[in-house]
């Protein structure tokens, strides 16, 4: 028998995995979004983020070396003070972070030498942050923000040109409705859905995914290679439908 300990938010059961072998997916994710919400931090800054999603950042980073970082959606900083960490851990990068209001974000990440804030709509704010983005540059996006259907899609469409030939997109909590009976319904997985049907130059890259748990499925989004013989006939075609 199980044994019964204090409750997490979640079905009634002892909290330690041993214990809860059989447990399914389904009962899982709500306890582990239910820690991700009452307290985890980054160096003592509230984050909101899966902890298997965020060591696939860090691959992605190590792997793509992106020149920025540009964070939609910053909540209590914590997420975007960690991705500034890895920017200085690799000796590269700078992040800049988007978000309706950073009234919540505290000194330690306002004052971190890779960090610049925007406050406002992100989507408003796009001729802002491309502004901030030198010729060249390669950057990573994170949509983090509302997660609304409309609003993913629109900021997938607004900001997806910045990202260059098989650099990343990420969106983030597409887990709403698709593994998690919470959030926006159609909400951040269907719009990914929607942006790639009409963008073919992005592709879904499941091999992020896995670790299984991921608050991101569909979520990792990357630009095809313009290199390689699919995009070149990509190109071909759009050049002939005079695009
Ligand atoms: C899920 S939280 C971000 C979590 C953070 N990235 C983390 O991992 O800790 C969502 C944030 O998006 C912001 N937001 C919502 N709609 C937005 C919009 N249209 N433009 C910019 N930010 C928005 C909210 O103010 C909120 O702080």
């Amino acid at each position: 028998m199980k044994p019964k300990t204090a409750q997490l938010g979640g079905p009634c059961m002892s909290r330690h995995m041993e214990d809860n072998l059989d447990m399914t997916l389904a009962e899982l994710l709500p306890r582990m979004q239910h820690r991700i919400l009452s307290g985890m931090t980054w160096f003592g800054v509230r984050v909101l983020k899966c902890p298997n999603d965020f060591w696939m950042y860090q691959e992605i980073l190590f792997e793509r070396r992106p020149d920025v970082i540009v964070e939609i959606g910053n909540a209590y900083g914590g997420s975007t003070l960690a991705l500034a960490h890895l920017c200085d851990l690799l000796g590269h990068g700078r992040v800049i972070g988007v978000d309706l209001s950073h009234g919540g974000v505290p000194d330690v990440v306002r004052r971190h030498p890779r960090v610049r804030l925007f406050e406002g709509d992100a989507c408003a704010l796009y001729g802002t942050v491309r502004n901030e983005v030198r010729k060249g540059e390669r950057v990573l996006v994170i949509e983090d923000s509302s997660h609304t259907f409309e609003n993913t899609l629109a900021v997938l469409r607004t900001y997806s040109p910045l990202v260059k030939p098989r650099d990343y997109f990420i969106v983030e909590d597409s887990i709403c409705h698709h593994g998690l009976s919470e959030g926006p319904s159609p909400g951040p997985f269907e719009a990914i859905e929607a942006f790639v049907a009409e963008n073919p130059d992005f592709e879904i890259d499941r091999s992020r995914e896995a670790f299984v748990v991921t608050w991101n499925p569909k979520g990792y989004l990357r630009r095809r290679d313009d290199d390689s013989i699919g995009g070149k006939l990509r190109r071909l075609g759009k050049r002939l439908a005079g695009e």
